[in-house]
């Protein structure tokens, strides 16, 4: 398998399955792989939910980004980004440094995936019907989505594995 050139970064709705995704390519590609969820929890030791209950969602944002800036200057190769990373008009800056790939999600495929428990430790989730609240996401972010990403995957009926297969072939035809 031809090595990365760049760092692929994985953007998308919640439930789009990067993290699973990015774990699976990265053991295919032996790269090291990060989740920036967890990245961001790690550095604040403090979940996801109570860090947006702490400091409020832009404060969430500054930490997002400076994770991803982390990440990436730290040799991180594969990326699974946060639903919310292309918010930030700085992060969008450095996912244009990587190989970005929109993994597409309908709003009903996501909240089946998600599970009560996924979806209680999801902020931007909270006090609403779930697959209401995704549809609204995508809308608002649809375009950043598109606007950021190099390549779009279809993730709706497909495994993880075959949305791995998908990403590869999608950055194979990029050109450095
Ligand atoms: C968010 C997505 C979450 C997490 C936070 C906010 C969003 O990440 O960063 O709860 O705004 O879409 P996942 O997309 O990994 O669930």
């Amino acid at each position: 398998m031809r090595p990365l050139d760049r760092p692929l970064a994985l953007i998308g709705l919640m439930g789009a399955g990067k993290t699973s995704v990015a774990q699976c390519l990265g053991e295919r590609l032996a790269v090291p792989v990060a989740d920036l969820d967890a990245w961001v929890e790690a550095e604040a030791g403090l979940s996801i939910a109570e860090l947006f209950d702490a400091e409020g969602e832009p404060s969430f944002r500054r930490r997002e980004r400076r994770a991803l800036e982390q990440a990436l200057a730290g040799g991180v190769r594969v990326l699974a980004c946060g639903g919310g990373v292309v918010l930030d008009p700085i992060a969008r800056e450095r996912l244009r440094e990587c190989h970005t790939v929109w993994l597409e999600v309908s709003a009903a495929e996501a909240a089946r995936r998600l599970g009560a428990t996924d979806v209680a430790r999801r902020p931007m989730l909270q006090g609403r019907d779930t697959q209401n609240r995704l549809s609204e996401l995508l809308t608002q972010r649809g375009e950043l989505y598109r606007d950021s990403a190099d390549a779009r995957v279809v993730t709706d009926g497909a495994s993880v594995e075959q949305v791995a297969d998908r990403v590869l072939e999608a950055i194979e035809g990029h050109a450095p």
